[in-house]
């Protein structure tokens, strides 16, 4: 279709399991690949509660609930708002109970139109595989599939792996493992063998920084560059700016399922717990 031509890329961030640090790592993200030249337009799809807009520093006025009330497809870069890195925002309507009032048909079309004048649009998510998330995800160019190193969370992230790829949709998926800390009970090998993929992104674990940036509604990768963990997200927007960032899936001779078990990493850790 000619409408097609000039479309940015589309990614969506979704995770398994809540506060794994999607909205910490999208704004991130969305601020490093605008220091690139880039036009880059995050939509807050956290329709319940998102709080994109808070991790910017924005104060919205109106936001997709207004623009989904009035059918302004057509000016929905009017309800655009811009961050001081250039990063613009749709924000996430301002009460919970406005959610309803956006349809899956009406923010597909707003992702449509907005991802027209953008190089790259980043989508916040609500925690988990609901109705609205699955649409978007087929809508995207890439997935952003956010985890961090701990069992039940790695245990989720395998599940939402797995779906992804009966939904024929893997392939465009791309693993960030979020808090890493190194050394840690589980190891990065083993994280890679569990969730069956070859080159995980490992994002540091920054407790005292990262709160405070959101708190101040500043991205981290802005007012600290030189963090670890800005380094790290450094490597990341390079992935996702300048190729497909395609992960190596392990051998999928046995499946997304991996090698090691999670009971099996749990007796491990649970002995070097003993031994320390
Ligand atoms: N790399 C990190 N290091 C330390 N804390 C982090 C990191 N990423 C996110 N967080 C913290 O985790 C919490 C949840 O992050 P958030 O982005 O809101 O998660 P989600 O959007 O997945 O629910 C926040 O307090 C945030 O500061
Ligand atoms: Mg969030």
């Amino acid at each position: 279709m000619g409408e097609e031509q000039g479309q940015g890329k589309k990614i969506v961030v979704v995770s398994a399991s809540g506060g794994v640090g999607k909205t910490a790592v999208m704004v991130n993200l969305a601020a490093q690949l605008a220091q690139r030249n880039n036009s880059v337009t995050v939509v807050d799809a956290d329709l319940s509660f998102g709080d994109t807009a808070l991790a910017l520093d924005l104060q919205p006025d109106d936001t997709i609930k207004e623009a989904a009330e009035r059918k302004d497809i057509d000016n929905i870069q009017a309800y655009l708002m811009k961050h001081t890195s250039s990063v613009k925002l749709l924000p996430a309507p301002l009460r919970p109970e406005h959610a309803e009032l956006i349809s899956p048909d009406f923010l597909e079309a707003a992702l449509n139109k907005i991802s027209h004048g953008s190089d790259i649009t980043l989508v916040d998510t609500q925690t988990g595989l609901t109705e609205l998330n699955l649409r978007l995800l087929e809508a995207a160019d890439q997935i952003l599939v956010i985890g961090t190193p701990q069992m039940a969370v790695l245990k989720n992230t395998k599940l939402l792996l797995e779906t992804l790829d009966l939904l024929g949709m893997k392939e465009k998926a791309l693993l960030v493992i979020n808090k890493f800390i190194s050394p840690t009970a589980i190891r990065a090998e083993e994280i890679s063998d569990l969730l069956g993929v070859e080159t995980p992104v490992y994002l540091p674990r920054d407790d005292k920084q990262m709160d405070h940036s959101l708190d101040q509604g500043q991205p981290l990768v802005l007012n600290s560059p030189k963090l670890a963990f800005s380094a790290e997200a450094s490597k990341l927007a390079e992935i996702i700016g300048f190729d497909t960032g395609q992960q190596q899936i392990k051998d999928k001779g046995r499946g997304i399922l991996g090698r090691i078990s999670l009971k099996g990493m749990k007796r491990r850790r649970m002995k070097n717990e003993s031994i320390s």
